[in-house]
């Protein structure tokens, strides 16, 4: 194949430069520059539609009816807002291990009967899947096998197969001819997805890409990735512990931030519909620096241990470490917990923990925060079956967050008696044997603890 024209592209202000150089010559930016295809624009950009399109009344679209396909995995469907939709690109992130490629054999074992579906592996042989798929129980799923990592053989295997669903795992391993760059690289990453989600709005079918999470988080190569597809997942949750989340971080076709839970077992990933009270260690006793919140993430209510260790600063700077929390917000709590609940942490190290490693996003969790920050610093448990919530503020207030009674009754539920909540979430009224401790400034909640 004649290997095209490449030129070389500032990520920054997207300006060409012929040969690569260490800093953009024209905005100055340094490392920007990554190889791209000098193919005529028109062919390469051209619209998902195929022909030019013209300007049409919003009204007059007929939209197309989206049926969802459902994966057969239900903790998975949830996560996707109702299953697959056709035509949808989906990036399933992760770190090395967490379970992606066991997710995707699964899901891929259970739509195959009903949904031709192609699993293209780079990163391991056909074998390796068989292996797999025998460990799952799943030998004889109706599942069509690919091991190729050249973007050209890909795309006509898809053309001559006409599969509904296609899995690339995983990206980084796929390359295409055109381009010199590595496999791996931002530049064949970016180029392969793109030419893989035209091929997918093009025919209709749903392509899920495995994508490799770098040490920084990010799904390697280039956020771009994220832009270009409709859904992005990524695994979260202790690599040690069985438990694994699927996070939908944006998703075209349902809400983001909705959360599947999963274990990991001998047999693959198992669904745990009932995931509220997974994320709490078991304490007969109330133990000092811990408070339990009620999160929202997603749909359903989940009950989250907070953990705090509030220590004397051993010489040098405090130290501040935030594991499934926000550090800045940590820095920012500490700051309000000084100047408005009169509680100085600036002699010690704060280390703050979410158990289980849920990652908790919503504000919602501040109040818990503050209440295990002193807990631990004052040596005193809060009482042992007391749950927290409430977004705080720079002014030292408690806000109320959305859903209050939802949280109230999950935990009311697990046995949880005494709720120490925003005032304006205070409900109007609760069954007995309830104590609820409505506040509206961060003292007051601190005056409780004490109390
Ligand atoms: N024999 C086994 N029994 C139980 N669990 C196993 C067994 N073999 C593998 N696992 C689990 O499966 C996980 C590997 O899952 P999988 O290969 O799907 O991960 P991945 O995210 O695709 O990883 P990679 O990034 O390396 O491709 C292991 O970390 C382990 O938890
Ligand atoms: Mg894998
Ligand atoms: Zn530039």
């Amino acid at each position: 194949m004649a290997k095209a024209k490449t030129l070389y592209a500032c990520t920054e202000c997207g300006g060409q430069s012929p040969k690569w150089q260490g800093q953009c010559p024209h905005c100055g930016a340094w490392n920007t520059l990554v190889e791209t295809l000098a193919a005529p624009a028109a062919a390469r950009f051209e619209n998902v539609a195929g022909a030019r399109s013209s300007v049409t009344p919003l009204a007059s679209v007929t939209p197309r009816a989206t049926s969802r396909i459902a994966t057969g995995l239900d903790e998975f469907d949830r996560v996707l807002g109702n299953g697959l939709v056709a035509g949808g690109v989906i990036l399933l992130g992760g770190d090395p291990g967490i379970g992606k490629s066991t997710l995707l054999l699964q899901a891929g074992a259970a739509l195959g009967a009903a949904h031709r579906t192609l699993y293209v592996t780079g990163e391991e042989s056909a074998e390796q899947i068989a292996l797999r798929a025998q460990r799952l129980g799943l030998v004889n799923a109706p599942i069509e096998l690919l091991a190729e990592v050249q973007l050209e053989a890909i795309v006509a295997a898809i053309n001559a197969t006409a599969p509904e669903i296609v899995v690339i795992d995983s990206i980084q391993t796929v390359y295409t001819e055109a381009l010199a760059s590595a496999p791996g690289s931002v530049a064949q990453v970016r180029e392969c997805a793109a030419q893989l989600t035209r091929l997918a709005k093009q025919r209709g079918v749903v392509v899920i890409f495995v994508g490799h999470v770098t040490k920084e988080g990010a799904i390697a190569g280039p956020r771009v990735l994220e832009h270009i597809v409709d859904t992005v997942l990524y695994f979260e949750g202790d690599p040690h512990s069985s438990f694994r989340l699927v996070r939908a971080i944006k998703n075209r076709f349902g809400a983001a931030n909705e959360l599947g839970v999963f274990a990991m077992t001998e047999r693959g990933l198992r669904g745990v519909a009932n995931p509220s009270a997974l994320f709490m260690s078991q304490h007969a006793q109330g133990v000092a620096g811990s408070a339990v919140v009620a999160t929202l993430e997603g749909s359903r209510p989940l009950l989250v241990e907070v953990q705090a260790l509030v220590d004397p600063v051993q010489g040098g700077t405090p130290r501040r470490l935030a594991v499934g929390l926000d550090a800045q917000r940590l820095a920012l709590l500490l700051a309000v917990l000084h100047r408005h609940g009169g509680v100085d942490t600036s002699g010690y190290d704060v280390f703050v923990n979410a158990v289980g490693g849920v990652r908790i996003l919503e504000p919602a969790a501040d109040l818990a925060v503050m209440l295990a920050v002193c807990s631990s610093l004052k040596n005193s448990p809060l009482p042992s079956k007391a749950l927290v919530f409430g977004e705080v503020g720079l002014a030292g207030e408690v806000r109320p967050v959305q859903r209050g009674q939802e949280r109230i009754r999950e935990a009311a539920k697990l046995g949880f008696d005494t709720f120490l909540i925003p005032n304006m979430n205070k409900p109007k009224q609760v069954q007995e044997n309830i104590n609820i401790v409505p506040v509206d400034r961060v003292d007051e909640a601190i005056g409780w603890l004490r109390g």
